[in-house]
């Protein structure tokens, strides 16, 4: 009888960069507050960076549509046209300067995330990465074979800043790439036009890419849209922009994203792409198209997106800001993004 793959022994040789690889603690913690949910206990999710209402009716409906009218085979590897447009234009009313073809559409942010570190980052190359940060870049830059370093976001009398003299500091030789989380994950802290003018002025200077992950804007209560650094002048040649449905439209399980990418660098992330998932599944792009005001950047998309039946004050613990992002870091909100879940 010939063995089975379980008769293998354990001590096969696995491949070094597994070493590199971290997961969110959230997925983690997650399945563990859903096994006591299957003995009967009542848990209050706050793992995830999930919006605590459901996927809008007229986004699901789309959805059902698409795959009624046969939205079922292979689409465009890097995405179907209409929603490349829509997103050119909502990159371009945020001011980046953004064709159709600029636009890649994947599978969920993370794959875009994933891309762009393949595409500028060489083994050895050091990247910058926020602390706290989410887990995934400083795993991505390992898996590529590059070398992580930190730089700080820290606490400023009750909110949050950038340290730019440290970001500075971590600059050496050897640093080909910069990534930029704002609004942030874990602390909600969101780019002042300062701030990111300090982290623009560094790429310029030291000749750095920026990787700027922007899944998060949106979520504001001033109805002000945050600015992304790929608007400011000399940086969108050097930028990626990487950006999403999941968080904004409560799509975080049709995983949908998109990249706004440098013309230079369309091709070879196309490929990237095809290498993995051959295109984002045409169906789930249709119901990204749905989201009607992916057009009207600038808008505040909890309140003024018709989430029938929905009230965005309730299920955002009511928070208001002058500022901007109060997501994750107001107490109440109950969609906030921490590594644990109640117990009630
Ligand atoms: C900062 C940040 N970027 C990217 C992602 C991933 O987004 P997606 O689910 O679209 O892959 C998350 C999800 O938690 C996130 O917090």
């Amino acid at each position: 009888m010939s063995p089975s793959p379980s008769d293998h022994p354990i001590s096969l040789p696995v491949a070094s960069r597994l070493d590199a690889l971290l997961i969110e603690g959230s997925f983690r913690v997650g399945a563990e507050a859903r096994a006591l949910e299957r003995q009967g206990r009542d848990i209050i999710h706050l793992e995830y960076g999930e919006p605590d209402f459901p996927t809008p009716p007229h986004i699901v409906e789309a959805a059902v549509k698409a795959l009624r009218e046969g939205a079922t085979k292979y689409a465009p590897p890097p995405g179907i046209p209409d929603l490349r447009a829509a997103l050119a234009e909502y990159a371009r009313a945020r001011g980046v300067a953004a064709t159709p073809e600029e636009i890649i559409v994947t599978s969920g942010a993370k794959p875009m995330l994933q891309y762009a570190v393949l595409a500028v980052v060489n083994p050895g190359d050091e990247v910058l990465v926020p602390d706290p940060g989410f887990p995934i870049y400083p795993s991505l830059v390992r898996l590529a074979g590059g070398v992580p370093r930190v730089y700080p976001i820290v606490r400023q009398g009750g909110d949050y800043a950038l340290d730019a003299d440290a970001l500075a500091a971590a600059v050496t030789p050897a640093t080909r790439a910069v990534f930029l989380n704002t609004p942030h994950n874990p602390t909600g802290w969101v780019a002042s036009a300062p701030e990111l003018a300090a982290v623009a002025d560094l790429a310029r200077a030291r000749g750095l890419w920026v990787i700027t992950d922007e899944i998060y804007d949106g979520l504001t209560y001033t109805g002000a849209g945050l600015p992304s650094i790929a608007s400011l002048p000399g940086l969108r040649e050097g930028t990626i922009v990487i950006d999403g449905f999941s968080k904004r439209y409560a799509m975080t399980g049709f995983r949908l994203g998109f990249g706004i990418v440098p013309r230079a660098l369309t091709e070879q992330v196309t490929a990237l792409l095809i290498n993995n998932t051959s295109c984002a599944p045409p169906f789930v792009q249709r119901a990204g198209f749905s989201t009607v005001d992916i057009r009207l950047a600038g808008r505040n998309l909890f309140t003024q997106t018709d989430y029938t039946g929905i009230d965005p004050e309730s299920n955002l613990g009511g928070a208001t800001s002058s500022r901007g992002n109060e997501y994750f870091n107001n107490p109440q909100s109950r969609s906030v993004v921490l590594s644990f879940a109640f117990n009630r």
